[in-house]
């Protein structure tokens, strides 16, 4: 297993957000973690990343037990975040965004499927024709692209990205989706956080949906989609 999560329990203060999050992605795959707002989604991923500690439980990556580390340890084991805020630099030029993206200040292009600024121009060709624009001038959707282009940057494994589609009109929202599967194409594995049922059921090899700080479901999207018992328990249908 590429990503094994176990027993997660993790507070904020008293309160006890996630209950027991146990969770796999295999090399490869796009996985896709959903459920109604507060569930704790988005702690799930933070706890991955170490930007929130876990009470206890176990984050294995690749093998190693990166339980607790520090994002920035995280992030060098191999695994990149893209965050619901996106956290773009406004008064930085959109390659200036990018290369926020290096780890330790190194393009480290000669990793293999190592990520150059070129490279991305490729795969996102809006932000080529924005390359001297400031954070601040991109629309939603540029900014989107722009915070996993970034993320690119610093060669992950695994991406966790955070409701990459929210708020961006249904256009973007495909060519958010789109670019998310070439990605994928070229070897980032992805652990999905998303509203969108259909952006999530198009993406996924496979889904866990949640309740209220705990798993409710998990299986393929084949599963889900002929479960309507689980889509009603807890998702917006
Ligand atoms: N920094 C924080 N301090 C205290 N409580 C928090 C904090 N962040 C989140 N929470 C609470 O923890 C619970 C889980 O939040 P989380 O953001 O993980 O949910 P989510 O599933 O991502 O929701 P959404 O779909 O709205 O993004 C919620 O009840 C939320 O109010
Ligand atoms: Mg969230």
């Amino acid at each position: 297993m590429f990503l094994e999560v176990k027993d997660l329990n993790t507070f904020y203060g008293a309160s006890h957000v996630l209950q027991g999050i146990s969770l796999n992605l295999e090399k490869g795959e796009i996985v896709s973690l959903l459920g109604r707002n507060g569930m704790g989604k988005s702690t799930t991923l933070k706890s991955v990343m170490g930007l929130v500690r876990p009470r206890s439980g176990q984050v294995v990556f690749n093998g190693n037990d990166i339980t607790g580390f520090p994002s920035y340890k995280v992030a060098k084991a191999g695994i990149g975040y893209v965050p619901e805020e996106r956290r773009i630099f406004p008064n930085l030029t959109v390659l200036d965004n990018l290369m926020m993206g290096v780890k330790g200040g190194v393009v480290d292009a000669g990793k293999q499927g190592g990520w150059t600024i070129d490279r991305i121009y490729q795969h996102f060709p809006s932000l080529k024709e924005r390359a001297t624009n400031k954070g601040s001038h991109l629309s939603g959707g540029e900014q989107q692209m722009l915070a996993i282009g970034r993320s690119l940057m610093g060669n992950p494994d695994l991406l966790l990205v955070d409701e990459p589609t929210e708020g961006l009109a249904p256009i973007m929202v495909q060519e958010v989706r789109d670019v998310i599967a070439e990605i994928n194409k070229v070897g980032v594995s992805i652990l999905l956080v998303e509203h969108n049922l259909k952006v999530a059921m198009y993406l996924s090899h496979r889904v866990y949906l949640m309740g209220k700080a705990h798993i409710g479901f998990s299986g393929t999207v084949a599963e889900l989609d002929n479960n309507p018992a689980a889509r009603e328990k807890y998702l917006e249908v």
